[in-house]
């Protein structure tokens, strides 16, 4: 305690509010200090942690090969936005995403309409109307060394004969 302190600053029961205040800036600093550690550990860690693993995988599985050729149709896979069409054992996918803004399509009995801005396609993926620059692409299909059928995003066609896959 300084010499030069004021006994005034002390009230009856000894409490000092000098003492108070430096244990709040005390306090302060500590949470100060506190707070500026989490920021910089969380962008240390958010510069650690690649963004590249936020980006879905471009090869995915559609299922086993006796599961998805035995049906005749067409599915919608949500987490990939993609159509699965399948007739007399064969299989082609559809990209979902419309090509104007990347909204997902949705089936019509005509083929396909954006909820977005009216994009029309036909039921190959055709763009007939709407605001839509380009048709809606095929993927790849393959059969993986799984033996699962796999999808690759990363290739593409608009050729809707040569997309089909046969095992
Ligand atoms: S995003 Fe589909 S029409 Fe605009």
């Amino acid at each position: 305690m300084p010499k030069y302190r004021n006994s005034l600053n002390k009230d009856g029961d000894g409490y000092d509010p000098a003492m108070s205040r430096r244990r709040f800036l005390v306090l302060l600093g500590a949470a100060a200090g506190f707070g500026a550690l989490q920021l910089l550990g969380v962008s240390v860690l958010g510069f650690l942690y690649p963004n590249a693993m936020k980006i879905p995988p471009s090869i995915f599985s559609i299922g086993r090969p006796e599961d998805v050729l035995s049906k005749d149709g067409k599915l919608f896979m949500a987490s990939q936005k993609v159509f699965i069409q399948t007739q007399a054992g064969k299989v082609r996918v559809q990209t979902a995403v419309c090509t104007h803004l990347g909204c997902t399509v949705n089936m019509t009995e005509t083929g396909y309409k954006c909820p977005c801005h009216g994009s029309v396609y036909d039921k190959l993926g055709r763009n007939v109307s709407g605001p839509a620059p380009r048709p809606l692409v095929f993927f790849d299909v393959f059969k993986g060394s799984s033996g699962d059928l796999m999808v690759d995003k990363a290739k593409t066609t608009l050729d809707y004969d040569t997309a089909w896959f046969s095992a």
